[in-house]
């Protein structure tokens, strides 16, 4: 098999939805095998020769047990973990820090950050078989810098920043094993999760202005590219990066 990903194996979560779906597409034109995990079956893209579906909710430990599972037996191995799966909690109850409620900020944290924990500690004994491989986490610049009033969801920000450190934290650990573990921080991305944000002008405003480079959101192609690289061999050298991906958003 051609392409950048040569056979590997990788596991995307959030594979259903707008940044997930870019991935699956471009992981396996790059060559990868891909087991596409999302909670929501509808939204899943269908099985083919590079694409295994597997629907289930990954707060839950046996499914993100399984999915680590499915991708071994259906690929025979599994060297790529694209940690994508999260959400907006706005309906949950989150919001600046007076507001947000408990649920709130259960639900978020176990989503956003709980999710990538529990498929990382799902995953790692099958990346170490593999004799290595490469983890991506998907943060926020909201998990490196504060939203003001536009963006005032601080459960989504304390998730993101988690991201963030668990990323390092685990870099460090497992590169002896030859595991790199990077995170991307995208900016403002034109997908489901920000059709909100998006549809609101005075947002749209703001983030044009705090992404000059695009003068708007992101493609879920652009953050998708950027996991590309930091899933090949071109970014070998790389662990422990927190990357923004974000059109000059933190630059400022
Ligand atoms: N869209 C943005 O502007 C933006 C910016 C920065 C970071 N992000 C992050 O990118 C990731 C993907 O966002 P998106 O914009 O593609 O959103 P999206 O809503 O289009 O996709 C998220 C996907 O995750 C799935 N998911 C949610 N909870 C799950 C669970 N418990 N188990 C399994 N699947 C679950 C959903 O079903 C959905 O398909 C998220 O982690 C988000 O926080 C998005």
């Amino acid at each position: 098999m051609s392409g950048v990903l040569g056979d590997r194996v990788a596991v995307i979560t959030g594979a259903g939805g707008g940044i997930g779906r870019a991935a699956v597409e471009l992981f396996t034109a790059a060559g990868a095998r891909v087991l596409a995990v999302d909670q929501d079956p509808i939204r899943l893209p269908g099985p083919g020769v590079s694409v295994h579906p597997f629907a289930g909710d990954l707060t839950k430990a046996g499914v993100c047990s399984a999915a680590a599972a499915a991708a071994v037996e259906h690929f025979g191995a599994l060297h790529i973990l694209f940690n994508v799966a999260g959400i907006s909690g706005r309906r949950f109850g989150d919001g600046p820090v007076h507001a947000c409620t408990d649920q709130g900020w259960a639900t978020v944290l176990d989503v956003n950050l709980g999710t990538v924990f529990r498929m990382c500690r799902a995953a790692l004994p099958a990346l170490i078989d593999a004799g290595g491989g490469s983890v991506i986490n998907l943060a926020s610049v909201l998990g490196l810098v504060g939203g003001g009033e536009l963006f005032a969801t601080h459960a989504y920000a304390a998730s993101k920043a988690g991201i963030v450190g668990l990323t390092r934290a685990m870099a460090t650990y497992y590169a002896p094993r030859r595991i790199r573990v990077n995170a991307l921080c995208p900016g403002l991305v034109a997908t489901p999760m920000a059709a909100r944000a998006l549809g609101d002008r005075a947002t749209a405003a703001h983030v044009a202005r705090m992404q000059p480079l695009l003068d708007g959101p992101l493609t879920a192609e652009q953050v998708a590219a950027a996991a590309l690289f930091l899933a090949s061999d071109a970014a070998a050298g790389i662990t422990g990066a927190v990357l923004p991906v974000d059109g000059g958003w933190t630059a400022q």
